[in-house]
């Protein structure tokens, strides 16, 4: 098959690359021109494990082609995947202009009976704007030609991404057509040919399953932190409550770690627009609302034990903080709670010794310069350098590295035999041994 992907975002490209992988000749779009030269010099855009790889052989093997033109790939393509960026508008609804721009591209240009299929998380009833979008393309140069939209929304995870889409949980495919339903059969057939999981349903529904999604894992999260938070007060270890509770089949293990919040490019974007969507539909989102204020509070949380602890007095003082991408395995750092984190802290008159395994370059983007310049956040290039002279060790993200440390080394190279760990990573009972005094999300100092 002859594919065409719009976007070259995360999104994009994994799909991109993974359907070239299985021998079909795809055509990449992207507006910005720097990234498609980039691509074809295999420099990526994003860092996700076995991406490179995919995109350089693939590229290489003339499968993969990266283009600024729609028109380029018009004539050898009559499938494409929509997956540019629903950014959030200022009332947290997702932004569609990228969505419809795309589509009326697609309208001016299609020759062909066409599919088309939305990749980018939108709300219900978007596949209708692109369709009345195309149709009135059409319409306006006079031809009559047969197009399905479809809704195909992702579940890829970042850091897993290709593994997610080489080996998915489910594809879900929303469309009423016979044929788009025989074209997604036969795209996804090399992806699933142990196990059926296809499944099929209407449009909209499809677009919901997406947001739903997203909003139940984000529940699961704010919801443990809550109980987190009574634990503190409680005399409770949540870590003991989680194993608890997990064992339960109905509960199960996933998505129940209490922590310093969700970050992420997705799961608060999606219960932005989920609560925006309901407001415009005259509907109270009590929970959806509670998960999203649950989660800003949490990522307070960090900052707040720190206060708590140094009686409100973190001036001149110095930070270590562990992991700064939203979670392992990625560089990003869009909404993670290092940055509030940090944030605060400098605010405060504290200074910050940050250190990620990978996202250095992405924090560099993400403060302002006059920081760096300052000394008041330094990106160091090794973990215990971070924690030379430092007043406490934050742990915010969970990289592996960071998860059987050297304590005794830590304990001298620390002003203060503090720990602050924001994902549970510690068996605080070890910890106080080793002569820290410890701090976890939901457990008792
Ligand atoms: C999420 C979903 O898991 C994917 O299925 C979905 O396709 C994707 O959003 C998307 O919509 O594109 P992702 O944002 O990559 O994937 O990250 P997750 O692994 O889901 O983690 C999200 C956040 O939740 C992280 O900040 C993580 O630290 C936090 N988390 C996760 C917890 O605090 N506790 C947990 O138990 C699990």
């Amino acid at each position: 098959m002859d594919i065409t992907v719009i976007g070259t975002g995360y999104v994009g490209l994994v799909t991109g690359a993974c359907i070239a992988e299985m021998g079909n000749t795809v055509y990449c779009v992207d507006t910005d021109p720097t990234k498609i030269e980039n691509l074809k010099k295999g420099i990526l855009p994003i860092y996700e494990p076995e991406l490179d790889t995919l995109v350089t052989e693939n590229h290489a093997a003339d499968r993969l082609h990266f283009t600024t033109a729609l028109k380029d790939s018009i004539e050898h393509s009559n499938v494409f995947f929509i997956a540019v960026g629903t950014p959030p508008g200022e009332d947290g609804s997702a932004d569609l202009q990228y969505v419809v721009e795309v589509a009326r591209q697609i309208g001016s240009l299609i020759t062909r009976p066409s599919v088309v299929i939305n990749k980018s998380t939108v709300p219900v009833g978007t596949a209708d704007l692109v369709q009345a979008t195309i149709s009135e393309q059409l319409k306006q140069r006079g031809l009559d030609l047969s197009f399905d939209v479809v809704s195909n929304p992702e579940f890829l995870k970042e850091g897993s991404a290709v593994n997610d889409f080489m080996h998915p949980d489910r594809i879900i495919v929303g469309t009423e057509s016979e044929n788009a339903r025989q074209v997604m059969t036969e795209l996804y057939a090399p992806f699933i040919r142990n196990r059926p999981r296809m499944m099929f349903m209407g449009v909209r529904d499809a677009e919901m399953t997406k947001y739903a999604a997203n909003a139940m894992l984000a529940t699961k999260i704010s919801f443990m932190n809550e109980i987190a938070g009574l634990c503190e007060r409680l005399d409770v270890d949540i870590e003991h409550v989680r194993l608890g509770i997990g064992s339960d089949q109905r509960i199960g293990y996933h998505f129940i770690y209490a922590g310093c919040g969700y970050g992420g490019s997705c799961f608060p974007k999606d219960v932005k627009a989920l609560i925006s969507i309901a407001h415009q539909n005259d509907y109270e989102p009590k929970l959806l609302q509670a998960v999203e204020d649950r989660n800003a509070v949490q990522k307070q949380s960090l900052y707040n034990k720190l206060m708590t602890h140094f009686d409100g007095e973190l001036s001149g003082k110095t930070f270590a903080v562990w992991g700064l991408a939203f979670k392992p395995g990625t560089d990003d750092m869009r909404e993670a709670p290092s940055v509030v984190l940090i944030n605060s802290l400098i605010n405060a008159g504290a200074h910050v010794k940050a250190y990620d395994p990978i996202a250095a370059e992405s924090a560099r983007r993400e403060f302002p310069e006059q920081w760096f310049n300052e000394q008041k956040l330094t990106i160091v290039e090794g973990q215990y350098e971070a924690a030379i002279d430092a007043d406490a060790l934050v742990l915010v993200t969970e990289w592996k590295p960071f998860r059987r440390p050297d304590f005794k080394a830590l304990k001298k190279l620390l002003n203060h035999p503090l720990i602050v760990d924001g994902r549970n990573q510690y068996d605080p009972v070890q910890i106080k041994r080793e002569g820290f005094t410890y701090y976890g999300i939901g457990r008792m100092p």
